[in-house]
């Protein structure tokens, strides 16, 4: 290649990537009708911004400026132009009711999307969880829905009183989150951190979960999610399932892929949970490794329960139909605020397969004895520092 045409590819590469600079574009919901005083509600303002925006051949942000929104349900829907970036410098606060049940705030159908900013979003569940404690009201609107989104990302960004789950993501691929902040209080009702099902490369890092459910919750259809450097607690642990709890003939509930790294759970109900409902609906849950992670006063820091059945609904004596298997833990360690640090309850028709203990260092803090493991139905292999001892032969 000769030096006029590298001078020349190298100027069009410089000139491309100023294009492409030049090409953002900004909608500030303020120039659209917004009134950041706390009372007047914005859905409309907010709509019209992104509708804009999503016509914009380039980087269009959709702003947020400092101040408080209050905002009733809205839906961001795709396919749009260009890339997406929905910036929150500001408060935005749920209306008390919102007029759909299901959701708050949704974005859809998008292909390359950024949602940040430092700003804020306020579920105001306070105002709603009375009702769900008392059992007078059925659904809640999760705050934030993230459906058929490609490429996205989440960060920078706080959730707090979410009505229902602050986040959940369904049908999207490669979406990270990155240093959120997501809260509730411990005994506020279904708010789970993050809900993820029927989606795959899902990565959530430096992220800090306190919520009164499941911090993260991996359902059917979770292929390859990454979780590393999370805080969870309080809250319910991170969660996969419960699977096989759907009354759909024919359909197999099926997780796979996890890898959960270096992160802690505080004074959780449950560290490292799988459940399957006791049911007989078929499924697979495998390929999960869990490691270096750091327990401080965990109910359940370790905890397979194929017997999952709260409601009269189930009998608790069915064998799960879910195989479990290809699961390692490695460099678990901290305090366990039960004597049985590790449950492996496994199905008697699918036991587990190929389950890996190495370097478990779990300390029970109570008075009963040293801390054990309890298990049924588990094939596998344990190596390294055992604390609690295996209760299972190595296969
Ligand atoms: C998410 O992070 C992974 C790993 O760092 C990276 O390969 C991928 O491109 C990122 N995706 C987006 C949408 O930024
Ligand atoms: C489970 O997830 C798969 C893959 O996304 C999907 O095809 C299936 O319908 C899901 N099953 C249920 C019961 O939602
Ligand atoms: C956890 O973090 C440490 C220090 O940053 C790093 O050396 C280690 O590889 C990480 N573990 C995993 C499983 O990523
Ligand atoms: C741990 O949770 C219990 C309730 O389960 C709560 O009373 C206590 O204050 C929590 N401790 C810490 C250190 O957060
Ligand atoms: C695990 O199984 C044992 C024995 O069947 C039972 O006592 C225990 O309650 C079970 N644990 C859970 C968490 O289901």
């Amino acid at each position: 290649m000769g030096f006029t045409r590298i001078l020349f590819l190298t100027l069009l590469f410089v000139w491309a990537a100023d294009v492409q600079c030049q090409n953002v574009r900004i909608f500030n919901v303020k120039k659209y009708g917004a009134i950041p005083d706390g009372k007047t509600e914005n859905s409309k303002a907010f709509l019209e911004a992104w509708k804009n925006a999503c016509k914009w051949n380039g980087k269009a942000v959709v702003l947020v400026p400092a101040g408080t929104y209050l905002l009733d349900s809205v839906k961001f829907e795709g396919e749009c132009k260009g890339y997406m970036i929905f910036k929150v410098k500001g408060n935005v606060m749920a209306a008390s009711k919102l007029k759909d049940i299901n959701q708050w705030i949704t974005f859809k159908y998008v292909n390359g999307l950024t949602v940040a900013g430092r700003g804020t979003f306020d579920g105001q569940g306070y105002k709603v969880w009375p009702c769900k404690i008392n059992g007078r009201c059925q659904t809640l609107p999760i705050s934030l829905r993230l459906e058929f989104i490609r490429n996205g990302k989440l960060q920078n960004i706080r959730s707090i009183n979410s009505q229902n789950a602050h986040v959940s993501i369904f049908a999207s691929s490669n979406l990270n989150i990155t240093n959120v902040k997501l809260s509730a209080p411990q005994d506020s009702p279904n708010t789970d951190g993050i809900k993820i099902s029927s989606s795959e490369e899902i990565r959530i890092t430096r992220t800090s979960i306190s919520t009164g459910d499941d911090c993260v919750a991996i359902l059917n259809g979770s292929k390859n999610t990454h979780i590393s450097q999370v805080f969870c607690g309080p809250g319910h642990g991170i969660s996969v399932g419960s699977m096989g709890g759907n009354t759909l003939i024919d359909n197999k509930d099926i997780v796979v892929g996890l890898a959960v790294t270096n992160s802690t759970f505080t004074n959780t109900s449950n560290g490292l949970r799988i459940k399957t409902w006791a049911s007989r609906y078929e499924g697979l849950a495998s390929g999960f490794t869990y490691e270096d992670i750091i327990m401080n006063d965990v109910e359940h820091p370790i905890i397979i329960d194929q017997q999952y059945c709260p409601s009269s609904s189930c009998d608790s004596k069915t064998a799960s139909r879910i195989q479990i298997r290809d699961i390692t833990y490695s460099n678990i360690r901290g305090t366990s605020k039960s004597k049985a640090a590790v449950t492996l309850n496994c199905s008697s028709i699918v036991p587990c397969k190929n389950i890996v203990l190495k370097d478990i260092r779990l300390v029970y803090t109570g008075n009963e004895g040293p801390a054990s493991s309890i298990c049924s139905n588990v094939h596998g292999y344990s190596y390294g520092l055992q604390n609690p001892p295996p209760c299972f032969r190595s296969a």
